[in-house]
């Protein structure tokens, strides 16, 4: 039975991974800030284990891996994020604001990810998804949204390096946007759902390979210009 653990699962993108991997058959770790508040989740069918993690916090992550001990884990999803302030143009000065979202956007994964990493060497499929966002490409690139912007791009090359780095011990690193979906972050007018954007991720995330490790994809599968 494959074991995946989703950051942020209590509502949006992470709770639609939970619901569709659950029913699947797979054994869950649905990670959230506050499970007493996790309503949603606790409706879910399946195999869910509700724990605690803010990823923003090492020792956060730390406790979770210590309840975990040598529990091999499959697949993690670094789902959890922020969009930030909603004034960010270039003549906000709201500094800590534009630190808390690098703080859990850009440093969040690593910090997820390096507390799990045992766990993950020793788990069958030995994969890390992250959720970027299309706003993080320099390529792409608009005005405004400053935090957001510099949290994702930032993410894009932390994940990048930590693909090369951690190659050595077979680790797969998938680096996707989800499209724009129907979440609180995404707002009801997004094109997708989160049911729709999902399918698409977890082909991404079952295609994964060494080939494709550290690369920027959409949940189409389309490869993009960071
Ligand atoms: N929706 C879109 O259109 C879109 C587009 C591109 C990328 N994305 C990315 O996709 C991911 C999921 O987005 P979403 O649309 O599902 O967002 P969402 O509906 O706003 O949900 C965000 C989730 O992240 C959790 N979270 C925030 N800070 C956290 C922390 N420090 N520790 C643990 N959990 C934390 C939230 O938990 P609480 O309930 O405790 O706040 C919530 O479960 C994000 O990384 C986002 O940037 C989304």
């Amino acid at each position: 039975m494959t074991t995946i653990l989703v950051t942020g699962s209590n509502r949006g993108i992470g709770l639609e991974f939970v619901r569709q991997y659950a029913a699947d058959g797979c054994r869950m770790i649905a990670c959230c800030r506050t499970p007493a508040k996790a309503e949603a989740l606790k409706t879910v069918p399946g195999d869910v284990r509700i724990m605690e993690l803010d990823v923003a916090s090492r020792d956060s992550a730390r406790q979770l891996a210590g309840v975990l001990k040598d529990e091999p884990i499959d697949i993690l999803i670094n789902n959890a994020g922020v969009f930030g302030p909603k004034a960010q143009g270039a003549d906000d000065q709201d500094y800590g604001a534009i630190l808390e979202t690098l703080h859990v956007n850009s440093i969040g994964p690593l910090i997820v990810s390096q507390a799990l990493k045992d766990n993950l060497r020793r788990g069958h499929d030995k994969k890390i998804a992250v959720l970027t966002s299309l706003m993080g490409a320099i390529g792409e690139n608009g005005s405004g949204y400053l935090a957001y912007r510099a949290s994702k791009a930032a993410l894009n090359m932390i994940m990048h390096v930590v693909a090369r780095d951690w190659a050595r011990d077979g680790l797969l690193i998938g680096i996707y946007h989800p499209g724009w979906v129907q979440t609180d972050m995404g707002g009801a007018g997004a094109s997708l759902t989160p049911q729709e954007s999902v399918r698409g991720l977890r082909q991404r995330i079952a295609e994964l390979s060494p080939e494709r490790s550290g690369r920027f994809l959409d949940h189409h599968g389309k490869e993009l210009a960071w």
